[in-house]
């Protein structure tokens, strides 16, 4: 890679996207809502945590191959679903390449802007990511088309509460881009050339529909007629969870697990794997960041079923404190969203190579020869720092 496109860290990356996209577009990878209580805390707690260091007892080499629902991972480091990779013209594929690339998962949004046969054909341990939107039958019919894409795991995301006012603003996401939107938006795209381009000669902005949502391989309906019906559609019950992980019968993780009484239920309705998240703070302004509630869960759980984190990785030392308090493996969002903005597929495989050095680094630093032997007492942790919540 061109020298002058590497980045040693996530916040390095985080800053030249910035300075690339438009405001917008990059307004829209930074999410959160309300104030950003929850997403500041997910962040901020990693750097809580300390490590208990020994100062001999190293490997030469260490160990960090894992398996995150039945796929085998070099690291425990996988991509979360998110929904907003046309930033990049090749989006998705370009994620799920470096994924590849980098021997790891990829969770795929039912909101993403490619086609799932395109993200599938390129990374053979994709986890199609479904909302609970639409008919039963229609969301059966998005789950068979991503079964016959080739996807190996389902994700259920269920929280999203649609309500998410920023204090900060919210992005203008614009229905189509036309040209009346591009004469609109015009003063914020021409000073990012060098992004327009990346579209193409015909200078190509970005689709704004959404593919996955169609039960077949036709266009998808937009961005706002997708969003509008999901809107429209009756939260999921613990029944309609469990039904739908018996219709799929393969790996299935339910996304969004803070409670430990959530957890249980949701062995109770068969799921192989939860995420202990928060949305990234894209939900519920106020819930605590994700490593605080994992401790409990884990141990309420973690013998059962795999139990996964994500929210606030942005350093591999940050996959190594989430793994020693009880994680299988971590799911990253932003850290990878910042390295596609920054330089594409060459830039999420930048963040992948990030976390893997600095989880190495951590290891050697703590002694140990594997994630494997990663326990609670290499990690310092504050008192009054975990939440159980739930029981
Ligand atoms: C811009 C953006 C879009 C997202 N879209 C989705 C999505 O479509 N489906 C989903 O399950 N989660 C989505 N998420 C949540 C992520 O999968 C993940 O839970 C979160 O980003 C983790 O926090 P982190 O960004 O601090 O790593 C999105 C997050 C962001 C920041």
């Amino acid at each position: 890679m061109a020298r002058d496109k590497w980045f040693e860290t996530v916040a390095i990356a985080q800053q030249r996207a910035k300075k690339r996209l438009p405001r917008s577009a990059y307004l829209s990878l930074v999410s959160a809502s309300e104030k950003g209580v929850t997403v500041s805390d997910n962040v901020e707690s990693f750097a809580q945590l300390g490590f208990a260091p020994h100062v001999i007892g190293a490997t030469e080499k260490r160990d960090m191959a894992t398996t995150v629902m039945g796929q085998d991972v070099s690291m425990p480091v996988i991509i979360s679903p998110t929904g907003v990779q046309a930033i990049d013209p090749d989006g998705e594929v370009a994620v799920a390449r470096a994924a590849a690339a980098r021997g790891t998962a990829m969770g795929l949004s039912s909101f993403a802007s490619k086609p799932m046969e395109e993200v599938t054909a390129v990374n053979d341990k994709v986890f199609f990511q479904i909302y609970w939107l639409g008919s039963r039958d229609e969301i059966l019919a998005r789950m068979e088309r991503a079964r016959a894409a080739g996807a190996v795991g389902l994700i259920l995301t269920t929280d999203w509460s649609f309500s998410h006012g920023r204090d900060w603003g919210s992005p203008k996401i614009p229905e189509q881009m036309d040209l009346a939107t591009m004469v609109r938006m015009f003063p914020e795209v021409v000073t990012k050339p060098s992004w327009l381009w990346s579209f193409g000669k015909g200078l190509r902005p970005p689709a704004l529909r959404v593919p996955n949502q169609a039960t077949r391989g036709e266009a998808g309906p937009t961005f706002f007629e997708a969003y509008g019906q999901w809107m429209g559609t009756p939260p999921p019950t613990w029944e309609d969870v469990a039904w739908l992980r018996e219709q799929w019968g393969g790996q299935f993780l339910l996304k969004g697990t803070v409670r430990v009484d959530d957890a249980k239920r949701a062995v109770d309705a068969g799921v192989s794997a939860i995420t202990v998240s928060n949305h990234g703070g894209n939900n519920l302004d106020g819930t605590p960041a994700a490593i605080r509630c994992l401790p409990a869960i884990a141990d309420a759980v973690g013998d059962q079923i795999e139990v996964l984190l994500d929210g606030g990785i942005r350093r591999g030392s940050d996959v190594v404190k989430a793994v020693a308090m009880g994680a299988r493996a971590v799911m990253i969002g932003r850290a990878y969203l910042w390295g596609l903005a920054a330089n594409g597929q060459a830039g999420v495989e930048n963040v992948l190579d990030i976390m893997r050095g600095g989880i190495d680094s951590a290891l050697m630093g703590l002694g140990k020869s594997s994630i494997h032997e990663l326990t609670r007492e290499d990690i310092l942790i504050p008192d009054d720092f975990t939440r159980t919540l739930g029981v």
